[in-house]
């Protein structure tokens, strides 16, 4: 597991931004256009707040990035609860990418049919390998939450088992809004992986996704893992507190 720990929050925040800035210059000088699906969560929020402002925001060439998400849940863009919201809030109305380049999940469409919807919206955009019909995003930043879900596939539900789909729609136990997520199919198919990871509730579950003992049922974030690209965790001290 490629894993980094960062004393301070603040040095695990310009560490993410430098790797993001660093993805985005080798698929533009590449492609020509960097696609990036971001996460929701308190500590990307903190990520996009560093990107929008000096140095970041004049490091990147934001007229060439494609921004995806990876998971959303169903509720309006404006509603407090969207990822969409956040990451506009926080990023992008400050970098103001193209219209065109924002492909939001969209929350307020009923969930099945924006499943497919979206779906099809990845597949005309970004690139593909050679060997797979899978869209091959350049990154996706993901963040894991206390119980080890990743983007919106939590511990047992159909969502983490899904081989097909690139895109599911679920109603989570315990949670009160639907969701909309990237499948393991997708994320799988990344050319980079990106998880930040911040806090000292995250620290048990970190401990046992870094073990990678086979007597446990895997996470969800432990079942991240890219078949042809990059997977590197950033976490701070106080997450690593437990390896
Ligand atoms: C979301 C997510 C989710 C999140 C983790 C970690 O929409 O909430 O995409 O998977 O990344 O729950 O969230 P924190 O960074 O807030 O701990």
């Amino acid at each position: 597991m490629q894993l980094s720990v960062f004393p301070q929050r603040g040095d695990l925040m310009r560490a993410a931004a430098e790797r993001v800035t660093a993805h985005a210059a080798r698929a533009i000088e590449a492609r020509g256009r960097f696609d990036w699906a971001l996460a929701g969560g308190k500590t990307p929020e903190e990520l996009y707040r560093l990107l929008a402002g000096a140095p970041y925001s004049s490091r990147i060439d934001w007229t060439r990035v494609h921004f995806f998400w990876s998971d959303e849940r169903c509720v309006p863009p404006d509603h407090a609860d969207s990822n969409y919201r956040m990451a506009r809030e926080s990023l992008l109305e400050h970098v103001r990418p193209p219209d065109e380049h924002v492909h939001r999940l969209r929350g307020e469409l009923p969930p099945r049919l924006e499943a497919s919807r979206y779906e099809a919206e990845l597949a005309g955009g970004s690139a593909r390998s050679d060997t797979s019909p899978v869209p091959r995003l350049d990154l996706i930043l993901l963040g894991m939450g206390a119980d080890g879900h990743t983007a919106s596939l939590f511990p047992g539900t159909a969502a983490v088992s899904e081989q097909r789909r690139w895109v599911t729609a679920s109603q989570i136990e315990g949670h009160e809004i639907a969701r909309l997520s990237c499948t393991l199919p997708l994320i799988n198919a990344a050319a980079s992986v990106l998880f930040l990871v911040a806090g000292a509730d995250k620290a048990p579950t970190l401990a046992r996704v870094a073990s990678e003992d086979p007597r446990d049922e895997p996470l969800p974030a432990q079942l991240v893992r890219p078949t042809a690209g990059e997977l590197e965790w950033l976490v701070d001290a106080d997450a690593a507190a437990l390896l």
